[in-house]
């Protein structure tokens, strides 16, 4: 095992665990890995995830799945940015979804404790496997090795899945905004999140 990976939803942090089934779905490995490669067939398996769950209705921005091309190509560009930090879940070995640490670009000193939780989804297929909270677990881990104290992310109302899974891991909902996303002819609200990734005391100011 690459000392980056991080197997099993209940010891994401944990380099030493071992695989294991999760107790819902026997049989079921869940692994998550921080990567900065696509190797083999991840590349390919990394679109086909994403073109599922975007016809599902959770593509993190893209409507429907753009032409084969352009999402490699997005997968690829994602790799080349130094701000960002690309988890991958699998199931069973397959690529089922992935989640990514944003950090704060090097100018934006104020900000230099806060990341961004983005690209967050899970494959149909793959859902109801734990993937979920081991994905945002494993960028929660990624942002504290980067130093980072707080994390943001911000979520479509409608994604009632998701607002669960990070309402269970203690985010705390701090706003909304009803022009969030403009979808099928009309505005659908988003919801603000933060985390407190823990740190030096904490004091917070208007
Ligand atoms: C969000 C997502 C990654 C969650 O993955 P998942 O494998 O479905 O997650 P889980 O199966 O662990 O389910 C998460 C929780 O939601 C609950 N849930 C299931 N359906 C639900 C619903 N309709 N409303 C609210 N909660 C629901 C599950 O019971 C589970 O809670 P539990 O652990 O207490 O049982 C996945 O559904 C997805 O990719 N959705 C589309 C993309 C998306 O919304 N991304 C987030 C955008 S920021």
């Amino acid at each position: 095992m690459e000392a980056d990976e991080l197997m099993t939803s209940r010891a994401v942090d944990s380099p030493e665990s071992t695989p294991e089934s999760t107790p819902e779905r026997p049989g079921a490995e869940v692994t998550v890995k921080r990567t900065a490669e696509l190797a083999g067939s991840a590349l390919h398996e990394l679109c086909d995830a994403a073109d599922v769950a975007i016809l599902d209705g959770g593509g993190f921005g893209w409507l429907s799945p753009p032409p084969r091309h352009v999402m490699e190509a997005y997968w690829k560009g994602v790799l080349l940015v130094p701000e960002r930090e690309l988890v991958i879940g699998r199931l069973d070995g397959v690529v089922a979804g992935s989640a990514q640490l944003m950090r704060p670009p090097k100018n934006n000193e104020a900000q230099a404790l806060t990341g961004q939780l983005t690209t967050f989804f899970v494959a149909p297929w793959a859902r109801g496997y734990g993937l979920a909270r081991s994905l945002v677990l494993a960028v929660e881990a990624a942002a504290r090795d980067a130093g980072l104290r707080a994390l943001n992310l911000d979520v479509r109302k409608t994604q009632e899945r998701a607002i669960t899974v990070y309402e269970q891991l203690g985010y705390q909902r701090w706003g909304s905004h009803p022009r969030y996303a403009w979808i099928d002819g009309r505005w659908h609200t988003g919801l603000y999140y933060v985390k407190d990734l823990g740190g030096a005391h904490e004091t917070l100011s208007a």
